[in-house]
């Protein structure tokens, strides 16, 4: 029943959106201050794909995440899950430290007329309709898992932005072995090999596996936790004399984590060496098409995170 919830959502969101779009779309550029619909499209925040071209193959909720009047990333919601499938965002090289910033709530995911702008929750008890539409932070507290940012704060520049990352709509829940421990690492070389190879736009996507069968959710069944994590990114423009151990890092690269020690090993191998505290979290690098493959098997449809892989007629803008 649920799923069918979302599926008819999706099909609202491809079948009348458009026009609705368009219209939207003329409204925002004669300066329409009461046109907030950042939930339900992507069309006002298709800056944070590569080639303006979302991920193809899975369905939900878009939400365009504004923070301070400003879109910071996008993130495909799943309202059955209360959890991301997906956040999509540019990345910048970071400075200054992680901000100790206070959770926010997407308050149109509640109220459709309510402000686009994500709000910090307020103190005392919660809004019920609010309770409804997403993961809320009783969810997570005394739970066993953590909080688990699908777009990084260290991923971004300026502080309001990373700030913006503090949403639980971009948030999953992630076992501590994985988000303190391999997770962490990965979302360091990325960011390593990101400032220092790419020359342009670098564009990731990071989004969940969820369970094939037997979904696991946080203590009150309300939001569902992912199998695994993944993540891709795409660099069209980078320096081409890349150290040996990068050769095939771009212009893309992908990467599986799991997040549950119980889980076989066929997609990602556990490294019986590794510390007790995050053994059997182990994170695998591969390249697009292999993720695309464990993606295609796991949701039973092609699914693509790229325009052409990311490989297309940008290439000879390198040259
Ligand atoms: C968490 O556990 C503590 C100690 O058992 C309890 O006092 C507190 O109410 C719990 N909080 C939530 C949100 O479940
Ligand atoms: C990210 O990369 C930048 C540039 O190399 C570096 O200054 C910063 O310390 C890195 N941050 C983390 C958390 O690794
Ligand atoms: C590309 O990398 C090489 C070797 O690491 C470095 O010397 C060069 O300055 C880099 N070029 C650019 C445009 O960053
Ligand atoms: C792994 O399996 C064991 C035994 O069935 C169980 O106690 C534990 O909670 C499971 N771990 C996770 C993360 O699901």
């Amino acid at each position: 029943m649920k799923r069918l919830w979302e599926f008819k959502e999706t099909r609202f969101a491809t079948g009348k959106m458009p026009r609705l779009c368009a219209v939207l779309a003329l409204l925002l550029a004669a300066g329409c201050s009461l046109c907030t619909a950042d939930v339900g499209t992507f069309t006002p925040c298709l800056q944070f794909f590569y080639r303006s071209w979302p991920p193809k193959g899975l369905t939900g909720t878009p939400i365009c995440q504004r923070f301070i009047n400003k879109y910071r990333f996008a993130t495909l919601y799943s309202r059955p899950r209360r959890s991301p499938w997906f956040s999509a965002y540019l990345y910048t090289v970071p400075a200054g430290k992680r901000p100790s910033s206070s959770w926010k709530f997407e308050p149109q995911l509640a109220y459709p007329g309510g402000d686009g702008n994500m709000e910090q929750f307020p103190p005392g008890p919660l809004d019920q309709n609010i309770v409804e539409s997403q993961a809320v932070q009783p969810d997570y507290i005394n739970s066993t898992y953590s909080r688990g940012h699908l777009n990084p704060s260290l991923h971004h520049m300026s502080h309001d932005t990373r700030s913006s990352t503090f949403t639980l709509t971009n948030v999953v829940p992630q076992k501590e072995g994985s988000n303190d421990g391999p997770w962490q690492l990965l979302e360091q070389s990325v960011n390593h090999t990101l400032a220092t190879y790419c020359l342009g736009d670098a564009y990731v996507v990071t989004g969940i596996i969820p369970y094939r069968n037997d979904e696991h959710w946080l203590k009150n069944h309300r939001v569902a936790a992912p199998e695994y994590m993944w993540s891709a990114y795409c660099c069209p423009k980078y320096n081409q004399s890349l150290p040996k151990e990068l050769t095939n890092t771009f212009p893309t690269y992908a990467a599986i984590g799991r997040n549950d020690p119980n889980s076989s090993e066929e997609i990602v191998p556990v490294d019986k060496t590794a510390k007790k505290q995050f053994r059997g979290y182990d994170v695998r690098k591969m390249s697009l098409a292999t993720l695309e493959m464990y993606l295609k098997d796991r949701f039973n449809t092609v699914v693509s995170v790229f325009y052409e892989q990311c490989t297309g007629s940008d290439l000879t803008e390198n040259t």
